[in-house]
């Protein structure tokens, strides 16, 4: 029976205990956070108590506008007109979006007023970092009206 060499034996233990190290570190490089927010598709648009309740902020270079609404709640719509894909305005004056092409007007809310579009604005998923309103304009939401789920909290 061939014995085995006491430092060839330790040697082989520490190399695999390194190994294991390696293994467990790599595998929870890997292994996705599902409670982490993914800010790479985020677009900041500012600190919190910038947003005065009730007040419409356009981001036009990022292609939405971001409502505060009276309760605190915020809700980022999209500029584009569900008709045929126009860029909308707020219009100050008369406290709405509309839609140069065709006439269409939404609420601040994204909610249809006047036709021809017949359903809401699409709306952007928020997150909320530290002081800051984070707005991911990668995923539109569609949907066909306004409903208060769609309002994100701090
Ligand atoms: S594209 Fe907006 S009303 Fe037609």
């Amino acid at each position: 029976m061939k014995k085995i060499d006491r430092r060839k034996f330790f040697k082989g233990l520490v190399y695999s205990l390194v190994s294991l190290e390696f293994a467990y570190v790599f595998f929870r490089l890997l292994k996705l956070d599902k409670t982490a927010l993914d800010e790479t598709n985020y677009y900041e648009a500012g600190d919190i108590s910038f947003f005065e309740k009730g007040r419409v902020y356009p981001f036009s270079s990022a292609r939405f506008f971001l409502y505060c609404l009276d309760d605190g709640g915020f809700i980022a719509v999209s500029s584009r007109c569900t008709h045929l894909g126009c860029i909308i305005q707020f219009n100050a004056d008369h406290d709405r979006f509309e839609c140069p092409c065709h006439a269409s007007a939404f609420e601040k809310s994204g909610e249809v007023i006047m036709s021809p579009a017949t359903r809401a604005l699409d709306y952007y998923p928020i997150a909320f970092k530290g002081d800051k309103v984070l707005v991911d304009n990668s995923r539109p939401c569609r949907r066909s009206k306004f409903d208060q789920s769609q309002v994100m909290y701090v």
